[in-house]
C-alpha cells in the first residue's frame, strides 16, 4: 500500500522517479508526488489521480534536481486530494518527507506539535513526521539525529524517504515494518518499495531491518542502528531478470503472468524435487521435531490464504498432522493455542503484509517455529521467520495473484512431501506418485492454458452479469473461493463460492433463470455428488459452466471446460487457470483496468 521511490545521482532525478512511480503504481494510485532539491532549495509537485496526471503538469518539467523521492498513494487518512498527497513538508519548508504505512499516534502527536505552534494543511498521519523532525533540528540535532528523535515517537509502520534543504547531497531513509529496498548502483543510488520498480537500473540491493538508518550520498551508503552506532551490511545480487518486471507485448500484466505460469511452476521445482529425493537447503527441520508436533498452521491473506487452503488436505493425508488454515488478520487477535510443539507456515508474495507478518512475530513469541513460503527475496517475513522457502514466480505486478498462487499451491505440496518422506506415515510408493505429477504440472499448466478461446467466448456471453456463483467439494471448494476472488476483484461483478452441498442451506434461494453457476469437479470420489448439485441449478434456470479433468456428459451443461487429469492433491493447480483467464477477458470485456483494480492495492502493508 502506497509506493515510495527515491534516487541520488548526478541524473535528472525527475524522470526516474516518475518512470519509478509508473513501475509501483500498483501499490496505489489515488495520488501521486514527488520532490526533488533544486537550486533554490526543495521543490514539491503532487496531484490527485494516477501517476500519468502528475506526469501531465507543466512545472515537472522544470525540475532539474539529481535528488528527489517520490510517493504514489493509497489513501489510508484523509481522502484522496492533492494537499493530501505526498510528499509532506514542515511548516517552515525544510525538510520533505515521503511516508508508506500508518503513524498509529498521530493525534498525540499533531496535538503535542500544534502546541508547539505548528499548523497541519492535511488530514494525513504523515504530516507529523516532518514537524517533528524539524522541532528536533531546531533544538540543535543535526539531520540525521532529528530524523532518529522522531522516528523514536513514532508509533505504527512506516517507510520513510527524507530529504533536508540544509543537506542538499543527502537524504536519509528508515523503516519499521513496511518495505523499502535500496538499491547501490556506481555514483548512484535508488530507493524503492520493492525490487522490481529498479531492476532496470541496478542487481545489488540493500536490505535495511526496522529502525535502521540508512544514510545516503552519490558515491556512498552510510547505515546505522537504533542508536545512531555505524554499521555494516552486506549487498545481496538479485537474479531476476528485467523483462520480467516489463509486459513483453501483452496487454496486460495479469495476462503476461497467467501465461508465465507454467515457467514459474517449473522454476518453483527447480532443483527441490526430482522423482527419488526432495531437497530443501539450509532447512533443519527433522524428523524427531516434526514427530513431536501437534498441529500445523497455514497462515496468511487473500489468495496466498486460497493456496494455504488448496494444500492442507496434502499435509493431512501425507503427514497425519493437523493442519489449520488461518485468515492472518484474525488469528493475529485471538489468542491462538500455540506452543513448541506447533509449526507455523506463512505463505505471502510481497512477504510485506502486515497482518502476516504480525501473525508470524505472534506465533514465534510463543515459541511456535516458523516457515516463511514467500516470492520476494529478501522481503520482510523472509527475515523473521526462522526459516524461508521461496516461490520463484518472478516479480508478480498485476494486483490480481495468478502465478504467486500457482507456485504457492505446488511449493506447499512439495513441503509437505518432504515433510511426509521424514515422517514415513504413508507408503513411499504414494507419495512417488504425487512427486511424479508434480513434476508433470509445467506440461500440463501450458495445456490448461490452451483452453484460452472457450474461456474467452464463455466471458463474452456473461461480462454483462451482476452476479455468479463458484461450486465445488473438497479441493474444488477451495478453487471454487480463488475463482470467485479473482472475478470480484478485477471485474466487480458480485460473485459467492460455496461447497457444493452447502448450497440447499441457503444459497440455492438465490438461483434464479439464467443466473451463471459454475461448477469445478476434479474429484473422481466427488463428480457424481456435485453433478448432483449442478442439476439443482439448472432445473431453476442458471446457465452453467463445468471445469473438469473427469468424464462428464457434456450436454446437460451450457458449457464445459476440460482440463489435464493429475493427482487430485494437485489439481487446484490447474483447475485455477480457466477461473484466472475467465476473471481476466470478463475485466477486458467491461474495458476496465485489469492491472489496477479500484480500492485495491497489491502489497497490503497496514492493517
Ligand atoms: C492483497 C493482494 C492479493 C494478495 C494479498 C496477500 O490483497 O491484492 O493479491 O493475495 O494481498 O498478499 P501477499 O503478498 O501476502 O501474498
Amino acid at each position: 500500500m502506497c509506493g515510495i521511490i527515491g534516487y541520488i545521482g548526478n541524473k535528472k532525478a525527475k524522470p526516474i522517479l516518475i518512470n519509478g512511480l509508473l513501475r509501483l503504481e500498483y501499490r496505489g494510485y489515488d495520488s501521486a508526488g514527488i520532490a526533488t532539491i533544486e537550486k533554490d532549495g526543495i521543490k514539491i509537485i503532487k496531484e490527485k489521480g494516477r501517476i500519468s496526471n502528475l506526469a501531465s503538469i507543466d512545472e515537472i518539467n522544470n525540475l532539474e534536481g539529481t535528488i528527489g523521492i517520490g510517493h504514489t498513494r493509497w489513501a489510508t487518512h484523509g481522502k484522496p486530494s492533492a494537499i493530501n498527497s505526498h510528499p509532506h513538508s514542515d511548516n517552515s519548508k525544510t525538510f520533505a518527507v515521503v511516508h508508506n504505512g500508518i503513524i498509529e499516534n498521530y493525534n498525540k502527536l499533531r496535538k503535542f506539535l500544534q502546541e508547539k505552534n505548528y499548523t497541519f494543511l492535511s488530514d494525513t498521519d504523515t504530516e507529523v513526521i516532518p514537524n517533528l523532525i524539524h522541532y528536533y533540528y531546531k533544538e540543535g540535532n543535526n539531520f540525521l539525529e532529528s530524523v532518529k528523535l522522531a522516528c523514536d515517537d513514532l508509533k505504527g509502520s512506516f517507510a520513510l524517504e527524507i530529504l533536508c534543504n540544509d543537506y542538499p547531497d543527502n537524504m536519509i531513509v528508515v523503516r519499521q515494518d513496511s518495505p523499502l529496498v535500496i538499491g547501490r548502483s556506481l555514483n548512484e543510488n535508488y530507493i524503492s518499495s520493492d525490487i522490481p520498480a529498479i531492476l532496470s537500473f541496478t542487481k545489488d540491493f540493500f536490505f535495511l531491518n526496522d529502525r535502521e538508518f540508512a544514510l545516503l550520498s552519490r558515491d556512498s551508503i552510510d547505515f546505522y542502528d537504533n542508536n545512531l552506532n555505524k554499521i555494516d551490511k552486506i549487498v545481496k545480487s538479485i537474479e531476476w531478470n528485467t523483462s520480467s518486471a516489463e509486459k513483453d507485448g501483452y496487454d496486460d500484466f495479469m495476462l503476461k503472468e497467467i501465461y508465465e505460469q507454467p515457467n514459474a511452476i517449473r522454476e518453483t521445482i527447480g532443483s527441490k524435487l526430482s522423482e527419488n529425493k526432495i531437497f530443501f537447503n539450509d532447512f533443519e527441520i527433522e524428523k524427531n521435531y516434526l514427530e513431536n508436533i501437534s498441529r500445523i498452521y497455514i497462515i496468511a491473506c487473500g489468495t496466498a490464504m486460497n493456496a494455504g487452503l488448496a494444500t492442507k488436505a496434502t499435509f493431512e493425508k501425507f503427514c497425519k498432522i493437523p493442519t489449520e488454515v488461518e485468515i492472518a488478520s484474525e488469528f493475529r487477535y485471538k489468542e491462538p493455542l500455540i506452543d513448541e510443539h506447533t509449526l507455523c507456515i506463512f505463505i505471502s508474495q510481497s512477504g510485506e503484509t502486515a497482518d502476516t507478518i504480525a501473525a508470524l512475530k505472534l506465533s514465534k513469541a510463543k515459541n511456535a517455529k516458523t516457515i516463511a513460503v514467500a516470492n520476494v527475496i529478501g522481503s520482510s517475513i523472509t527475515r523473521e521467520a526462522d526459516f524461508c522457502i521461496y516461490t520463484h514466480a518472478g516479480p508478480e505486478i498485476a494486483v490480481a495473484s495468478t502465478k504467486a498462487y500457482t507456485s504457492q499451491v505446488v511449493l506447499l505440496n512439495i513441503l509437505a512431501l518432504y515433510f511426509a518422506e521424514l515422517l514415513q506415515k504413508v507408503p513411499t510408493k504414494e507419495i512417488n506418485q504425487v512427486k511424479k505429477e508434480i513434476l508433470e504440472l509445467p506440461k500440463k499448466a501450458e495445456i490448461t492454458l490452451r483452453n484460452v478461446a472457450e474461456v474467452k467466448n464463455f466471458a463474452n456471453v456473461v461480462y454483462k452479469e451482476t452476479d455468479m456463483f463458484f461450486l465445488g467439494r473438497g479441493l474444488d471448494y477451495y478453487t471454487a473461493c480463488e475463482g470467485s476472488l479473482k472475478l470480484k476483484e478485477i471485474s466487480y461483478i458480485h460473485s459467492e463460492s460455496y461447497a457444493a452441498g452447502e448450497l440447499k442451506h441457503g444459497p440455492i434461494a438465490l438461483i434464479e433463470n439464467g443466473v451463471t453457476v459454475i461448477g469445478i469437479i476434479t474429484n473422481p470420489n466427488l463428480v457424481e455428488k456435485t453433478i448432483s448439485n449442478m442439476q439443482e441449478v439448472i432445473t431453476r434456470g442458471a446457465k452453467t459452466l463445468v471445469i473438469t479433468n473427469q468424464k462428464v456428459n457434456e450436454s446437460q451443461f451450457f458449457k464445459v471446460i476440460n482440463i489435464p487429469n493429475t493427482n487430485p492433491y494437485l489439481s487446484p493447480v490447474l483447475s485455477i487457470i480457466p477461473l484466472q483467464l475467465l476473471a481476466y477477458y470478463i475485466s477486458k470485456e467491461k474495458g476496465l483496468d485489469v492491472d489496477k483494480p479500484r480500492n485495491l492495492a497489491k502489497s497490503v502493508t497496514v492493517e
